[in-house]
């Protein structure tokens, strides 16, 4: 049997809009390429469907520059999606324009309704638990309202914290198969992912650490030579996709899907 963690039947991303430049970002290290990002994105999806699954392409959304994200606005699980409730308050009217994609697909279809917050960012599925991470976006009153459903879906969730100044947990960590985690050395140190084998990034390329395991794939972003090569010594399917452009607004592999078995 395959596990719903790392293999999927299904993907959904959103096209960019030409409004992505004004996406947020932490810090301004320049304004993206829309085209070098469009190609790029293509790229991304064309590697999804090449490991056989079924990929939708919404429309963009001009009005969200950062609605190619899709990942932050739900989590999806075996047993059905949770809408998520965006710490970014540009970023809060996402969710319902994705929630009719998720509608079709789930019957069982729940809200995070507030006053807190939390981003799909911030959860890591690894087929044992659900890991979420405290951060900017993510507070206690959000995990806690997620925690209600996924103690009825039967999942163990485990709150942890991403570190300070990192935007969200999985920006610093990835899942590359059920027993281990590819992660950034000051993640780990945390403790969080005690009885997982964890492989850590080399120095120099942290920025790495979000990629995605998807079906037999890995797809990682361009231009870490290191991490990759350790990643295919390990035996990975390694797919490397130019992250330049979304890097410059602080997204990367895992925030470009929601990733679903239905
Ligand atoms: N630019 C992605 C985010 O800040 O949510």
């Amino acid at each position: 049997m395959t596990n719903p963690a790392t293999h999927f039947t299904h993907a959904i991303s959103r096209r960019p809009g030409a409004s992505v430049t004004h996406g947020l970002r932490a810090e301004d290290r320049g304004a993206p390429d829309l085209a070098r990002l469009r190609a790029a994105h293509d790229a991304y999806v064309a590697t999804l469907r090449s490991t056989g699954a079924k990929v939708t392409v919404l429309d963009a959304l001009e009005e969200y520059p950062d609605a190619l994200f899709v990942e932050d606005t739900a989590l999806c699980l075996p047993e059905g999606a949770v809408m998520m409730r965006p710490g970014a308050a540009s970023r809060m009217g996402e969710v319902a324009q994705m929630r009719p994609a998720l509608a079709a697909l789930f019957e069982d279809l729940r809200d995070i309704h507030g006053p807190g917050h939390i981003e799909g960012g911030d959860i890591l599925f690894t087929g044992r638990e659900v890991l979420v991470g405290r951060s900017a976006r993510t507070d206690a009153t959000g995990v806690a309202e997620l925690r209600a459903v996924t103690d009825e879906w039967g999942h163990s969730l485990r709150e942890v914290q991403t570190p300070p100044g990192v935007l969200h947990f999985k920006t610093d960590c990835s899942l590359l198969d059920p027993e281990t985690i590819l992660s950034t050395k000051l993640l780990d140190a945390s403790g969080c992912f005690e009885g997982y084998r964890v492989l850590h990034l080399p120095d120099g390329e942290e920025a790495a650490a979000n990629a995605i395991r998807f079906n037999d794939a890995v797809l990682m972003p361009a231009g870490f030579p290191k991490a990759a090569e350790m990643l295919s010594d390990e035996g990975y399917d390694v797919r490397l996709i130019d992250n330049r452009d979304c890097a410059l607004l602080d997204g990367g592999m895992s925030c470009l899907s929601l990733r679903l078995n239905v």
